[in-house]
C-alpha cells in the first residue's frame, strides 16, 4: 500500500456528499486536493468546511461541458488519483412517460462525463496513478417503475473500467459502487421524506443503518493506495444487495 501524504488528489463532486467525504479523509492522510463541481458557492462553502492549511484548491467545472473539463485539468497541474462522485438525481418515471432532454443531461452528467473526465485526466496522471467512478446499487436494486436509465449507466462503469484498466495500464481504473448513503442528493430527490426512507431501509440492510459519507471514504482511500487494484467494481453497501 502507498501513502497518501504528498498526493495530489482531484475529485469531482468534491463539494457534496460522498466526494466531500472523501475529500476529507484525503486530506486527515496527508494529501492535496483538488475539488471540483458546478457551483463556485458550492465549491467555496465547502473548501472552507475541509480547512487543509492551503492543501485544498477549488475549481468550478461542470463535467459534462469538454471545455470545462479540459481547462480544470490544465488548472490543476499534474496529479495522482481522479476521484469522479459527481451526479445528480436520476430519471424516476416510467419508460413510457420518459423526458429525453432529462436523460440525456443525467446520462451527460455521469457516463459522457466520465469519458470526458478520463480523455482529459491522461495528459496530467503521474505515473502510478488512478481514477476511480461511482456507480451504485441502483444497477443490482433498481427503483420501480423509472430505474432503467441509472441502472444502465451505473452497471455500464464495471466494463468501461475493465476496459479502460486494461487500455491505461499500469494507471489503473477502479469503481466504488455504494449503497444509500444519508447525503445532499437525498435532501434533493426526497426532501423530508428521507428520514422515513432511511429508517425503514436501515431496518432491513444487515449493517443495520442507511451509510455516511464516511463510512465510503474508506474504499477510495484503499482502491488509491493498494497497487494490485485495478479493473475491479468495489461494492460497499451495507449488505443492502443481499436484501
Ligand atoms: N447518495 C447515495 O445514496 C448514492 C448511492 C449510490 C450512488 N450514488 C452516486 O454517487 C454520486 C454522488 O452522490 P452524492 O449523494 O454524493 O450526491 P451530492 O451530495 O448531490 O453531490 C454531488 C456532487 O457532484 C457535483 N456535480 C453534480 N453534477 C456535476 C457536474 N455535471 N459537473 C461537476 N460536478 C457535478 C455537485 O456539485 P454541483 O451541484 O455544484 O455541481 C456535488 O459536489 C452520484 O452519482 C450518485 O448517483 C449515490
Amino acid at each position: 500500500m502507498t501513502t497518501l501524504a504528498g498526493k495530489k488528489i482531484v475529485v469531482v463532486g468534491g463539494s457534496s456528499g460522498i466526494g466531500y467525504g472523501i475529500a476529507a479523509a484525503a486530506l486527515e492522510s496527508g494529501a492535496e486536493l483538488v475539488i471540483a463541481g458546478r457551483s463556485a458557492d458550492k465549491l467555496r462553502v465547502a473548501a472552507k468546511r475541509l480547512g487543509g492549511a492551503g492543501r485544498v484548491t477549488a475549481i468550478a467545472a461542470d463535467m459534462a461541458n469538454e471545455a470545462d473539463v479540459s481547462r480544470l485539468f490544465e488548472q490543476a497541474g499534474s496529479f495522482d488519483h481522479l476521484v469522479a462522485t459527481a451526479g445528480t438525481p436520476p430519471p424516476n418515471y416510467p419508460i413510457g412517460e420518459t423526458d429525453m432532454d432529462f436523460v440525456r443531461g443525467f446520462v451527460d452528467g455521469k457516463l459522457i462525463g466520465a469519458v470526458m473526465l478520463a480523455k482529459h485526466a491522461v495528459r496530467t496522471l503521474n505515473k502510478g496513478g488512478s481514477m476511480i467512478f461511482t456507480s451504485g446499487i441502483n444497477k443490482d436494486r433498481p427503483p420501480v417503475p423509472g430505474g432503467s436509465v441509472v441502472s444502465a449507466v451505473a452497471g455500464s462503469f464495471t466494463y468501461f473500467a475493465r476496459a479502460l484498466a486494461l487500455e491505461l495500464a499500469p494507471t489503473r481504473v477502479n469503481i466504488v459502487s455504494p449503497g444509500w448513503v444519508d447525503t445532499e442528493m437525498w435532501d434533493e430527490i426526497v426532501g423530508e421524506a428521507k428520514t422515513g426512507y432511511f429508517n425503514e431501509m436501515g431496518e432491513r440492510v444487515p449493517a443495520g443503518r442507511i451509510a455516511r459519507p464516511a463510512d465510503i471514504a474508506p474504499a477510495y482511500l484503499y482502491l488509491m493506495q493498494n497497487e494490485f487494484m485495478t479493473g475491479e467494481t468495489v461494492h460497499i453497501d451495507g449488505g443492502q444487495r443481499l436484501v
